[in-house]
C-alpha cells in the first residue's frame, strides 16, 4: 500500500509564501483523477479546491460521484466537494487533468484560454508544437516552449502535459544511456496493468486468466513520446531524438504497475559499457533533485541486483511510487544490450509525474 502522508521529501524546497495554492482537478472521478485526489490530501503547495467531472457526475457530492477506489481513506475535505460540470467557470488557476480523451483536447485548451496552466496527462496535446512533454528529470529545460505558446494564445495560460504512462518508465530507465552512448534502435514489450485502461477500461472477464496483446494507440505514442522528451527545444522548435523504437504492448491480470523488457544498440562502444551504464543508473539524479521538489523521488532510477527483479507487486511502490526500477541489465545477442524496467502507472505514470510537473512550474516561477 502507499504511504502517502510520507510521500513527500522533508527537506527544504522552494515552498510558495502564504498559503496552498488551491487547484481543480479535471476528470476527478475516475482512475487517475483519484490519485490526484490521494496525492494532494498532504501535499504542501497544493491544495485540492475544485473537483470537475463529466455531467453524470456534476452536482453529486465527490464521495458518491467518485465511489472511491484506492486503497486509504477518501479525505473527508475532498469527500465533501461539489462536482463541477466540465466547461464551469473554476476559481483556480493551476488545473490537473485526468480526462478522458474524448473530451480532454478541447476542454483543456479552453481552459488555457481562459487563463488557466493546465497540467494534463491525456494524450491530445502532448505532441504538440509549442506543449511540453515533460519529465523533470530530463527536460525540465523544455518549460522554455511556454513562452512561444502563451504568445501563440495571446494570454498567460498555458498546456504542459506529461507522457504516457509506459513511456515515462521507458524514458527514465533509457535517459543515462542515451546521454552516454546514444542510441540507435529500441525494441520494448510492455507488461500494462489493468488500471491504465480506467475504471471503466477492461472487464474482469476479459482479463483474468489471460493477456491481451492489444492496447489502442499505445504502441505509437511509445515509439514517438521518447523521441520529443530526449529531444531538445531549439528556441523555436522540439527537435526529436534521432532513435529509432519498435514497442509492443499488452494488457496483464496486474492492479498498478506497468513492467516492460528492452534491448537496444547504441551509437557508440567501448569495452566497460555495461559497467559503466549501470554506474549511470544507479547516480542517476535531476532538477527535481537539485532543487528538492517536494514530490520528487530521492533517486529517480533505482537499479536492483537481484536476477528475478524488477517485479511488479514487489517494486511499484518504490519510493512512493515515484521511482522506476531497472534490473537485469545484460548483453544481448541481437543488439547491444537487456534490461527490465518497472513503473507505477497511476503515480509516476501520471498523477504523481503531473504534480511534479507542477511543482517544477512553481519552482521555476511559471504559475
Ligand atoms: N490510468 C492510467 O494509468 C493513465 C496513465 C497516464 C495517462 N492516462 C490518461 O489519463 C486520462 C484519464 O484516464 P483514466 O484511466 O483516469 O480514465 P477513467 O478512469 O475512465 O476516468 C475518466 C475521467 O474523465 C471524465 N469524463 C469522461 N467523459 C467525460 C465527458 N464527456 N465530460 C466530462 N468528463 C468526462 C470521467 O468523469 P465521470 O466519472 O463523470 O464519467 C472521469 O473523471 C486519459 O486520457 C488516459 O489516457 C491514464
Amino acid at each position: 500500500m502507499v504511504q502517502i502522508t510520507t510521500a513527500l521529501n522533508e527537506r527544504p524546497a522552494h515552498a510558495p509564501r502564504g498559503q496552498r495554492i488551491p487547484v481543480a482537478v479535471l476528470g476527478a472521478t475516475g482512475s487517475v483523477g483519484q490519485r490526484f485526489v490521494q496525492l494532494l490530501e498532504h501535499h504542501p503547495w497544493f491544495r485540492l479546491h475544485e473537483a470537475v467531472a463529466s455531467e453524470r457526475s456534476a452536482g453529486k457530492s465527490y464521495r458518491e460521484a467518485a465511489g472511491w477506489k484506492l486503497d486509504t481513506i477518501l479525505p473527508d475535505e475532498a469527500g465533501n466537494l461539489r462536482v463541477k460540470e466540465l466547461g464551469a467557470d473554476l476559481e483556480s488557476r493551476l488545473v490537473f487533468s485526468g480526462l478522458d480523451s474524448s473530451v480532454a483536447g478541447e476542454a483543456e485548451e479552453l481552459y488555457a484560454g481562459r487563463g488557466c496552466v493546465v497540467v494534463s496527462n491525456s494524450k491530445n496535446h502532448r505532441m504538440g508544437d509549442d506543449v511540453p512533454l515533460l519529465i523533470p528529470e530530463l527536460n525540465a529545460d523544455h518549460v522554455a516552449a511556454i513562452d512561444q505558446q502563451r504568445r501563440r494564445r495571446g494570454g498567460r495560460g498555458y498546456i504542459v502535459t506529461n507522457p504516457n504512462c509506459s513511456t515515462i518508465g521507458l524514458a527514465m530507465a533509457i535517459a543515462p544511456i542515451e546521454r552516454l552512448y546514444g542510441i540507435d534502435q529500441l525494441h520494448v514489450s510492455t507488461m500494462q496493468a489493468i488500471s491504465g485502461a480506467g475504471y471503466a477500461g477492461v472487464s474482469s472477464f476479459a482479463i483474468l486468466d489471460n493477456v491481451i496483446p492489444y492496447i489502442s494507440g499505445e504502441e505509437d505514442k511509445v515509439e514517438t513520446e521518447p523521441r520529443k522528451i530526449l529531444g531538445h527545444w531549439d528556441g523555436s522548435r522540439f527537435v526529436p531524438a534521432e532513435m529509432r523504437i519498435s514497442a509492443q504492448t499488452n494488457r496483464v491480470p496486474t492492479i498498478d504497475g506497468h513492467l516492460m523488457t528492452i534491448s537496444l544498440s547504441l551509437r557508440k562502444h567501448d569495452a566497460n559499457f555495461l559497467e559503466r551504464i549501470r554506474e549511470a543508473i544507479e547516480t542517476f539524479i535531476g532538477e527535481p533533485q537539485k532543487i528538492g521538489l517536494p514530490s520528487a523521488p530521492r533517486r529517480p532510477l533505482h537499479y536492483i541486483d537481484e536476477p528475478d527483479r524488477p517485479q511488479t507487486r514487489l517494486d511499484r511502490d518504490r519510493e512512493h511510487g515515484m521511482a522506476v526500477s531497472v534490473g537485469r541489465l545484460r548483453p544481448c545477442p541481437l543488439l547491444d544490450l537487456r534490461m527490465v524496467a518497472l513503473v507505477h502507472n497511476t503515480i509516476r505514470g501520471a498523477a504523481g509525474a503531473a504534480i511534479l510537473n507542477a511543482e517544477l512550474l512553481e519552482a521555476k516561477g511559471l504559475l
